[in-house]
């Protein structure tokens, strides 16, 4: 019997208390609501910053591994770089434009073919082209004429000197300025002529279409359209060419050797004819 019930008192209704709980048992098994809670804030707590941590982590990770990347990438496109653009390389990509430009035509600049390379091609002997040039004209000369078509040569090789004339003086005759004389001829320095790889061709059976645009309407015109690629001669003024020089059907390149195809396209690779 407790104290109450000895004086008489009404006894009070047991509640168990948490002194009547083996202290081991107390938390575990009657956690209180708030206790509850408090340990659901922490875990939430715990969680959220781990995310944080992680997060932070890895974007860190990501940041050094794109700079490590990038430095990785400089390293190796800048030798690359180097050995790609030697100095021949940079001069050749720059100069996929003109070197001159005068109104709507654009000229590249040529060196003049040393003398001693030179041999004539024609009986008066003041028609020279390159070697290699003469052997396969002669040789386009006769299987046209085989085929009956005569070529003439009208010009082949000419000096800076010699250019410097045609162009100057003979715009001046025609009342030309620069602009309009450089889309029919190219000003000193910067004519294929110079090169001893260029010449224009007329047809012996109407020379009235020489250094004429008519002259594709000639027998050697259309005999050369068909057959001078065989003899590593191509036009190098097409209709509509890039470097906006006028249509020039008489006016042909020979590109069958080193030499030739590296004088006419090694300094344009970017040019289209
Ligand atoms: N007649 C052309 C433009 C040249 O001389 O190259
Ligand atoms: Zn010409």
């Amino acid at each position: 019997m407790d104290n109450a019930s000895l004086s008489g008192k009404p006894s009070k209704v047991a509640v168990p208390s948490t002194e009547d709980i083996p202290e081991a048992l107390r938390e575990t098994q009657f956690p209180s609501q708030e206790r509850r809670w408090q340990r659901v804030w922490l875990v939430a707590l715990l969680v959220g910053w781990g995310a944080f941590a992680l997060f932070v982590g890895l974007w860190f990770a990501s940041l050094s591994q794109s700079s490590s990347g990038t430095m990785a990438q400089k390293n190796e496109t800048e030798p690359i770089a180097k050995l790609s653009q030697t100095p021949t390389e940079a001069v050749n990509t720059s100069a996929s434009q003109p070197d001159i430009i005068l109104g709507q035509a654009g000229h590249f600049a040529y060196k003049e073919a040393p003398v001693q390379d030179l041999q004539s091609i024609s009986v008066d002997n003041r028609i020279k082209l390159r070697k290699s040039a003469a052997q396969q004209f002669n040789a386009m000369v006769a299987a046209a004429r085989a085929q009956g078509a005569i070529l003439v040569p009208i010009s082949g090789f000419r000096s800076v000197a010699e250019q410097q004339h045609l162009f100057f003086d003979i715009k001046a005759q025609r009342g030309q300025v620069a602009a309009e004389r450089a889309t029919v001829s190219a000003p000193p320095g910067y004519s294929e002529h110079h090169t001893g790889y260029a010449i224009d061709i007329g047809d012996g059976r109407v020379p009235a279409t020489n250094l004429n645009p008519n002259f594709e309407n000639t027998a050697a015109f259309k005999w050369l359209q068909a057959n001078a690629a065989r003899y590593s001669f191509e036009m190098s003024f097409p209709k509509n060419n890039s470097q906006g020089v006028s249509y020039e059907p008489w006016h042909w390149r020979f590109v069958g050797d080193r030499d030739s195809l590296e004088t006419f396209y090694k300094a344009k690779k970017l040019q289209k004819n």
